[in-house]
C-alpha cells in the first residue's frame, strides 16, 4: 500500500471521528460503522489482490518494453516476448513457465526481469506476488543447506497457495547450492497437483553468468569476420550455451542437477554481450529516466571510459551497462 493510499484511509478515518464528537451516541455509532466499512472498502481497494486488477498480463507492454528499453538483445528479446506471451495467453498450462538467462554482467538479465514484472503485475518488482532469491543473501551458509531446503519449498508453497500467478526469480543460480536446486524441481514438473497444489500458472526465472563465455567467443567470432551482430541466431548459441552449462564444472550449480536433462527449462535465453554503441543507448535511456536532458556527448564519454575486452580490439563493455547509473551522476 502507498503513503498516498494510507493517507486517504487516515483522512476519511479522521474526518469519521471529528463528525462523531457532533451527534448523539445512535447516530455516533452508525456514523463510526459507516466510517469502518468504508474504511475497509476502501483499504482493500488499494490492497494488492491475486486477481485482474492487479495481475495485468500486458504483452503489448512487454513487447514495447523489450524494443524500446533493452539494447543489443536482439535473440533474447524475441524469446522473451514470445515465451511470456504465449505462457500469459494459455488458460491451461501444463507446467509453470520456466527461463533461463545466461550472459555476461550487466547485459540485461535483471532488467528484463523487471521488464516481465512490470507488465504481468501492476506493482511490478514491488508486487507481493514476485519474489526474489539470491544465494549470496537468502542461503550463505553450505552447512545450512537442509534449513534452507525445507524452507525455500514452503515458501513456494505457501506463495503459490496464495496466489497461483506468482513469479520467482532466482539470481547468482550458479552460485546456487546444487541440493537447493534439486529441491525447487518438483514445482518446475508436469504435475497436475502437488500436495494440493497446482504450480501450472507459476513463472520461474533463473539469472546466471553460466554460458556467458561461449556466448561471447561466439559474438566475437561474428565480430571478427565483419558480420552483423543481428545475424547471431540462437542455434550459432543454443548448442554452446547448453553444452557449457552442462559441462563446465567449475561453473558450480545446474548440470549436478537434472533440471536441464529432464527438460524443467523451457527456454534459454543467450544475453550478448555489449558493445560501445550499445552503452550508449544505455546512458541516454539513464538521462531520460532521471529526467535530464538526453546529452549525446556526455552519453560517448560515460561508454568512452568504460573498460572493453578483448584488450587488443576493446570490442565488449566488461560491465556492460551495470554501473552507468552511479557514474552518469559524475559526469552530469
Ligand atoms: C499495456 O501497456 C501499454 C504500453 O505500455 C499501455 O499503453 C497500456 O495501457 C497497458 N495496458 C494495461 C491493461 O495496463
Ligand atoms: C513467500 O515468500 C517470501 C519470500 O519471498 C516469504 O518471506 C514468505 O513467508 C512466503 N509466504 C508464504 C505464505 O509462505
Amino acid at each position: 500500500m502507498k503513503a498516498a493510499h494510507l493517507y486517504v484511509l487516515l483522512y476519511v478515518c479522521s474526518t469519521a471521528a471529528a463528525l462523531v464528537d457532533a451527534f448523539d451516541p445512535l447516530t455516533a455509532t452508525l456514523v463510526i460503522g459507516a466510517g469502518a466499512t468504508l474504511g475497509r472498502k476502501i483499504w482493500n481497494y488499494f490492497q494488492e489482490s491475486c486477481d485482474s486488477k492487479w495481475i495485468v498480463h500486458n504483452a503489448t507492454g512487454l513487447q514495447h518494453d523489450l524494443e524500446t528499453k533493452l539494447f543489443g538483445q536482439h535473440i533474447a528479446s524475441r524469446i522473451v516476448l514470445k515465451a511470456v506471451s504465449g505462457f500469459v495467453a494459455n488458460k491451461n498450462p501444463k507446467k509453470p513457465l520456466v527461463l533461463s538467462l545466461h550472459g555476461w554482467t550487466g547485459t540485461g538479465k535483471n532488467f528484463v526481469s523487471q521488464l516481465i514484472a512490470e507488465n504481468i503485475y501492476k506493482e511490478g518488482m514491488d508486487s507481493s506476488f514476485v519474489h526474489v532469491f539470491t544465494a549470496e543473501l537468502h542461503f550463505p551458509h553450505s552447512n545450512q543447506i537442509e534449513t534452507y531446503k525445507s524452507q525455500l519449498q514452503h515458501w513456494i508453497k505457501g506463495n503459490v497457495t496464495n496466489c497461483a500467478h506468482s513469479m520467482f526469480i532466482f539470481d547468482e543460480m550458479d552460485k546456487m547450492h546444487p541440493g537447493l536446486i534439486d529441491s525447487i524441481k518438483p514445482f518446475l514438473d508436469y504435475y497436475e497437483k502437488l500436495d494440493g497444489v497446482s504450480y501450472q500458472k507459476a513463472i520461474f526465472i533463473f539469472l546466471s553468468n553460466a554460458g556467458g563465455e561461449s556466448i561471447i567467443e561466439t559474438a566475437l567470432n561474428f565480430w571478427r569476420a565483419g558480420r552483423d551482430r543481428e545475424e547471431i541466431e540462437l542455434k550459432d548459441l543454443e548448442t554452446r550455451c547448453a553444452l557449457s552449462v552442462f559441462n563446465n564444472k567449475k561453473v558450480s550449480g545446474f548440470w549436478h542437477t537434472s533440471l536441464i536433462d529432464k527438460n524443467l527449462v523451457d527456454f534459454f535465453v543467450p544475453f550478448l554481450p555489449l558493445e560501445y554503441r550499445h552503452v550508449v543507448q544505455c546512458v541516454l535511456a539513464e538521462m531520460e529516466a532521471k529526467d535530464l536532458e538526453p546529452k549525446k556527448s556526455v552519453a560517448e564519454q560515460v561508454a568512452k571510459d568504460l573498460v572493453y575486452s578483448p584488450k587488443s580490439e576493446r570490442v565488449f563493455a566488461v560491465k556492460g551497462c551495470k554501473t552507468i547509473g552511479s557514474k552518469l551522476d559524475y559526469y552530469m
